[in-house]
């Protein structure tokens, strides 16, 4: 049968990889969060209303359930202040973000006392705040509350949903990012009938996407020999030319999620790569350094890469990528 011959060759061909990192999430929860960042999603803000109270909270922990009924779910930890009018309200709304929303994403994120004052939003029919400029509000009917360990997991009857044109943003690997058609599932012109476009016109844009993601995922090998991982090296960079930054200052300048920077941040902390002062934080001796050592391994990396192509063809390169650059450079 085609599906056994498929499972023996995946099978025959199964190379087992070593993790970059494993363990007991109970003993390490920094390494759970970032095994769990692993899975990419979207991002959404629920907001509700009740007795004249309003509360709102940024969420990547939105899903679907069920077509009939309508289910959606979401979970909120014991720890937020709005869990209790959440929990009460009997309504709220998802507000699912685009891409351009990423500082929505940080307001709703905060602990400002009243995220609503500098939102554009208007009252949905069914009782919750609805946010402008999402890619998608789903309306509900609060279903049922179910415990979920240091969250409550919150369930919802959806009265009515709508779409908006626009782009997702998504969060994965601890960063705010923004889709991208995978390069081997964009249509082909084979696919639509018409000859394979092999001219300039017709792959640079894709080719450019292309070679960023192999390079990319790569350079990650050498991050890891340095015993580094994305939202840590991305500190580490920041933190060399802008020394004394605070948390929330951070987590703007490398866009990464608040909890992520705080994570990178202790993480920092307890390897004596950073130290705090005067209510930010600054790199050690030991923290300099391998930023300088990042830096060499970046340095040497491009050099390999580079190393046969023609002067002549690197130069007509930068021209070109330097023109794309500049024409699509909105002016501040
Ligand atoms: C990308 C991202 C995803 C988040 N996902 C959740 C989530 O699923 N559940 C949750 O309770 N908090 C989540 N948070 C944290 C909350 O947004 C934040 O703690 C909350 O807004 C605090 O508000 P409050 O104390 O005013 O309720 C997330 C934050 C970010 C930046």
């Amino acid at each position: 049968m085609q599906s056994n011959a498929v499972m023996e060759n995946s099978t025959s061909s199964f190379i087992p990889r070593l993790p970059l990192e494993e363990g007991d999430p109970a003993v390490d929860g920094r390494m759970f969060r970032r095994c769990l960042g692993q899975y990419g999603t979207g991002i959404a803000i629920i907001t509700t209303e009740a007795n004249g109270r309003r509360a709102a909270v940024t969420v990547n922990s939105f899903a679907s359930v069920s077509l009939e009924p309508p289910l959606v779910l979401w979970s909120i930890a014991h720890t937020s202040r709005s869990r209790e009018l959440f929990s009460s309200s009997g309504c709220f709304a998802v507000n699912i973000l685009s891409s351009k929303q990423m500082d929505v994403s940080r307001h709703f994120s905060s602990k400002l006392e009243d995220k609503f004052a500098d939102a554009v939003w208007a009252s949905g029919d069914f009782g919750s705040p609805l946010l402008d400029g999402c890619l998608a509000h789903f309306e509900c009917e609060t279903y049922s509350l179910v415990d979920g360990g240091d969250h409550t997991i919150i369930i919802g009857l959806v009265k009515r949903a709508s779409r908006f044109e626009g782009e997702p943003l998504l969060f994965s690997q601890g960063q705010y990012s923004i889709a991208d058609s995978h390069p081997a599932a964009s249509p082909t012109p084979e696919a639509s009938g018409t000859k394979p476009d092999t001219t300039a016109e017709g792959t640079i844009v894709s080719q450019i996407f292309e070679a960023h993601h192999l390079l990319s995922t790569k350079f990650e090998e050498h991050r890891s020999a340095e015993g580094l991982h994305l939202s840590i090296a991305r500190i580490i960079a920041c933190m060399y030319d802008r020394p004394g930054l605070k948390i929330d200052q951070l987590a703007v300048a490398t866009h990464l999620g608040q909890r992520d920077t705080e994570d990178a941040i202790s993480e920092l902390l307890e390897r004596g790569l950073l130290f705090a002062s005067g209510g930010g934080y600054s790199l050690t001796e030991a923290g300099r350094h391998l930023r300088v050592a990042i830096q060499k391994r970046w340095i040497a990396f491009q050099q390999a890469q580079i190393a046969g192509i023609p002067e002549a063809d690197l130069r007509a390169t930068i021209r070109t990528l330097s023109k794309l650059i500049d024409q699509n450079t909105i002016a501040e």
